[in-house]
């Protein structure tokens, strides 16, 4: 199975961004993680970040007929971004929406995510492990035939 893990904006600067909410560890880090996982699992997985909107999505459409799955957290694009809503619609993928901190818990601007209902589901407040969670998810899902 093939999965596409997207980064939206700032994320490339985790361990030195608020490490007070995100954590100490870095980008390279959390990357490394995935691949790891990706390897014990025998899953496929291509880790990709952008701080730049058109990127988010021109990488969502070139995932459509290549990829099983999408992993996005959006950053700070989940509570602005249309576009990246329709992008996901439009490939048809099923993805899930991971953030490292609590979004629910942070200002209110934060609850509002317009991806949300383009995504299977949700991962919020985990950390790193929060894309872990969401590989073993949508791998066992879609292995199932579940979305
Ligand atoms: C984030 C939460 C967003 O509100 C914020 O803009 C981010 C990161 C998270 O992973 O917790 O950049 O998506």
């Amino acid at each position: 199975m093939k999965f596409l893990v997207l980064n939206g904006p700032n994320l490339n600067m985790l361990g030195i961004r608020e490490p007070e909410i995100y954590g100490k560890k870095t980008y390279k880090d959390l990357v490394e993680m995935i691949t790891a996982y990706a390897l014990k699992s025998g899953l496929e997985v291509e880790v990709y970040q952008s701080n730049h909107e058109g990127d988010l999505v021109d990488k969502i459409q070139s995932a459509y007929g290549n990829y099983d799955g999408i992993v996005i957290n959006p950053a700070a694009y989940t509570h602005t971004s249309i576009a990246l809503l329709d992008a996901l619609k439009a490939v048809g993928i099923p993805a899930l929406e991971v953030h490292i901190s609590d979004v629910g818990k942070r200002e209110d601007f934060r609850k509002i995510s317009f991806i949300r209902t383009a995504c299977v589901k949700t991962v919020s407040g985990k950390g790193f492990d929060g894309y872990i969670e969401a590989l073993e998810y949508l791998s066992k899902n879609i292995g199932e035939g579940k979305c």
